[in-house]
């Protein structure tokens, strides 16, 4: 075989290689010890010097040939291979989520939503506390003895106790301010936590229902007034509703865990049965408030003559109706598959701040 069919039939093979493999059994059929390049290179000490002169040359540039051409193949088999990868694999990171999927949040996991990411901008941690609690942190630990008609008030759901059993009382908790106190115990102050979660009265009506949500909030510092907590509640209701300007109404009331204690409401009306906030001649009340007995901050076990702070309980599915135009209460708690979608929420966009609470 003459040199160029040699080189010929190396570019031809080299070009049609579907891989590596092929290219490594190419190599070496050209220049491997047994390769057909190698041996007319052993054969070049026989020859006669004027034919050396031509035959050497000439091999050595067919093997830089067959070298780069063996290269330049592995390259482009490797892009090759790099490209449809990246096909295979291609991924519109640009496409939005879809919208509509099967499930939706409920309005009062949005709203909680809502609310943590507002007064964790404030500097208010999340605390949590158990549903079924003692009467002594529902009630004694708040100031609230076993005489007291707040008792009787909050139309307590009370755990069945066998005759016999030692255990003290548990209630279903009727509020969250247990919570206040299980948060002063565990963290001591100066302290700034919220809590979310459910509460349960016996009442049932279009405002009311037997299990509903509420958001403790408490600060606890050595100078903390109730002008502070009038700045903290201006601010959440402004954030919350999404506008500069809502009417707040501070009505002196009393709750035996708070002194002095306040109850606020925000202006709204009612016309055509859709609620509108800041606007009417309404006021739905949306909160307890007030500053923190010092016997309850005792009962957390801090000294109230160092430590002074508010509280307050806030009704969350009272301002998510607010907020979202819900007439009815209990349309919250029955599950209608038409309702969830009207109400609900898509789960991937999380609330917060910078990125919009409800879009
Ligand atoms: N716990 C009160 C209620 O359920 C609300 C409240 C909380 C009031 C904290 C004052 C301070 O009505």
């Amino acid at each position: 075989m003459t040199l160029d069919a040699l080189a010929q039939k190396y570019r031809a093979a080299i070009a049609g290689a579907a891989d590596e493999a092929v290219l490594e059994d190419l190599r070496i059929a050209a220049m491997g010890k047994q390769g057909e390049i190698s041996l007319r290179m052993r054969e070049l000490g026989k020859m006669s010097p004027e034919e050396r002169m031509v035959m050497g040359p000439a091999l050595n540039a067919l093997k830089d040939e067959i070298t780069s051409a063996l290269a330049a193949k592995k390259a482009a088999l490797a892009d090759a291979a790099l490209d449809e990868r990246l096909r295979a694999e291609w991924l519109d990171v640009t496409l939005p989520a879809r919208p509509r999927r099967q499930g939706t949040l409920h309005p009062i996991s949005q709203v909680t939503e809502e609310v943590t990411a507002i007064f964790a901008d404030m500097g208010f941690s999340v605390a949590e506390g158990p549903r079924i609690d003692t009467d002594w942190y529902n009630f004694d630990a708040l100031n609230i003895p076993s005489h007291h008609p707040a008792r009787a008030e909050m139309d307590t759901f009370y755990m069945h106790r066998a005759a016999g059993d030692a255990r003290p009382p548990h209630v279903l908790r009727t509020h969250t301010s247990p919570v206040q106190i299980r948060s002063m115990e565990a963290m001591g102050a100066p302290l700034r936590i919220i809590c979310p979660g459910g509460v349960y009265r016996a009442d049932y009506d279009q405002t009311h229902t037997p299990m509903f949500h509420q958001v403790e909030g408490l600060a606890l510092d050595r100078d903390i007034s109730m002008a502070n907590l009038k700045w903290v509640l201006e601010e959440f209701v402004k954030a919350f509703f999404e506008v500069d300007h809502v009417e707040l109404r501070f009505r002196a009331s009393h709750f035996p865990f708070t002194e002095p204690s306040a109850e606020v409401d925000i202006r709204c009306s009612w016309e055509g049965g859709t609620l509108k906030v800041g606007e009417g001649d309404d006021w739905l009340e949306i909160l307890g408030s007030g500053m923190v007995h010092p016997k309850v901050i005792a009962a957390g076990g801090i000294d109230p003559d160092v430590y002074q702070g508010f509280a307050f309980g806030m009704g969350i599915d009272r301002i998510a109706m607010l907020k979202y135009g819900i007439p009815d209460l209990r349309a919250f708690f029955e599950s209608d598959l038409r309702w969830l979608r009207h109400y609900g929420f898509a789960s991937l966009d999380v609330p917060t701040l910078h990125g919009g609470l409800s879009r």
